[in-house]
């Protein structure tokens, strides 16, 4: 018997596979595995596979007997269960009926003139810096923060302390870390709604407190989630997809040349990011067969999106990053019930950061090797630690 893959798989560099994963990848869509946790879990990495089990209501996130549980990480936001058992779907239900409301496509497409503006200011700044510039710190890191902040209504003066605790909530080795930074955000999130009905603003954090009949505590909770979920995940796209095409001087040049080209290449960026080795948590709810492969009831199953995107059979040559490829969906925001509801805003913050920083730098290079560049591997959504740049 051949011994069970353990996750991490061995670090890659930035942009390169795993080759445990792809080797894994290529004897079929499920493996049995070790988490980091030290835990038996199911990997899903087919693309169909994926896809499918994503709107399966078979599985969920949350699990019968929690503290039994098998566990990704030390992470509590995505580390084990999450929610309510006997009532997952209908609070489920219920959070995307408060939410979706505040995040339609033409509320979205509301925020890009700001989201214009911020990136320019940005952009402003990188152009007074010396060179070589982090391009990371300077554009990647502060945008979303920026975007999310506007979104909500969130002072810019707590930006800094923001990143601390998301940071901290998503460190998947350090358990008391984040669940510290998870009681910051929520304490923080408390004393704004507070705030925000004495003083409402044009904010999401005003509108759910007004309309929403949702009590102070659920909308600091949704608050703070929103802030978590769309801030380091767009942080980690923008950086990975500058990497992308820095890397790729010819794509770049296309951009330049056409920039109707770039809703197509932040859909491939955005498909290309993630390479697997992870992936989105599930719960079964019952016994299932996933291709011939039988799930038990309260099984943890992995539903790899990242190497769901690069599934040859989806993605021909999955790892040539290529902006004008024609090509199935990525899964890079989910699927199904769950499906990524900052999705739209994501794509408005890519695509608005790609549209100006071309023509603006159009000889930016990589100051640096990429060989040189590193992942940050202790946060859940990984990223680069520093991405140098000239121009
Ligand atoms: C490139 C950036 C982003 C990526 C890669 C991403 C990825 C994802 C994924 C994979 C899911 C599904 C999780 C699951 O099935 O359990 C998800 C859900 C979610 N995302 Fe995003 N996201 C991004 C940006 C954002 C932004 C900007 C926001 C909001 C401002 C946001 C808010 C949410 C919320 C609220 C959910 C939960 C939906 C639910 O459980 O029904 N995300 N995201």
């Amino acid at each position: 018997m051949t011994a069970l893959a353990q996750l991490p798989f061995e670090q890659a560099r930035p942009l390169q596979t795993a080759p445990g994963l792809r080797a894994l990848q290529a004897r079929g869509p499920v493996h049995k595995i070790r988490t980091a946790a030290g835990d038996q879990a199911w990997l899903v990495t087919g693309y169909q596979e994926v896809r499918r089990l994503l709107a399966d209501p078979r599985l969920g996130r949350s699990h019968p007997d929690p503290a039994s549980a098998a566990r990704t990480g030390e992470s509590v936001l995505f580390g084990g269960p999450l929610g309510n058992y006997e009532t997952e779907e209908a609070d489920h239900t219920r959070m995307r009926s408060v939410l979706q409301p505040h995040f339609t496509p033409g509320r979205m497409r509301a925020l890009r003139p700001r989201v214009q503006a911020l990136t320019s200011a940005l952009l402003d700044e990188l152009d007074r810096q010396d060179r070589p510039a982090d391009l990371g710190e300077a554009l990647a890191a502060p945008l979303p923060i920026l975007v999310i902040r506007d979104l909500l209504g969130v002072p810019y003066q707590d930006r800094s302390r923001f990143r601390a605790w998301t940071r901290a909530a998503a460190d998947v080795r350090d358990r008391a870390r984040s669940e510290q930074g998870l009681a910051d955000l929520f304490g923080y999130g408390r004393q704004l709604v507070a705030r925000k009905r004495d003083h409402p603003g044009d904010d999401v954090i005003s509108r759910l407190s007004a309309t929403s009949g949702a009590d102070d505590d659920e909308i600091a909770m949704l608050s703070m989630f929103l802030l978590f979920a769309g801030h380091e995940t767009t942080v980690v796209a923008i950086g990975m997809g500058a990497l992308m095409l820095l890397t790729n001087p010819q794509q770049w040049q296309a951009l330049r040349d056409d920039p109707g080209l770039i809703p197509a290449a932040v859909a491939e960026m955005l498909r290309a990011l993630g390479k697997g080795g992870g992936g989105i948590p599930r719960y079964a709810r019952a016994d299932l067969p996933i291709s011939g492969v039988q799930i038990r009831a309260g099984d943890l199953v992995l539903l790899d999106n990242g190497a769901a995107n690069h599934d040859a059979k989806a993605f021909p040559d999955p790892d040539r990053f290529d902006i004008t490829r024609q090509a199935a969906s990525h899964l890079t925001f989910g699927h199904g019930p769950r499906y990524c509801i900052g999705a739209t805003l994501a794509r408005i913050e890519l695509q608005t950061v790609f549209s100006q920083l071309i023509p603006r730098f159009p000889g930016m290079r990589l100051a640096v090797p990429v060989e040189e560049l590193t992942l940050d591997t202790g946060v859940l959504t990984g990223g680069l630690t520093r991405l140098p740049v000239t121009w």
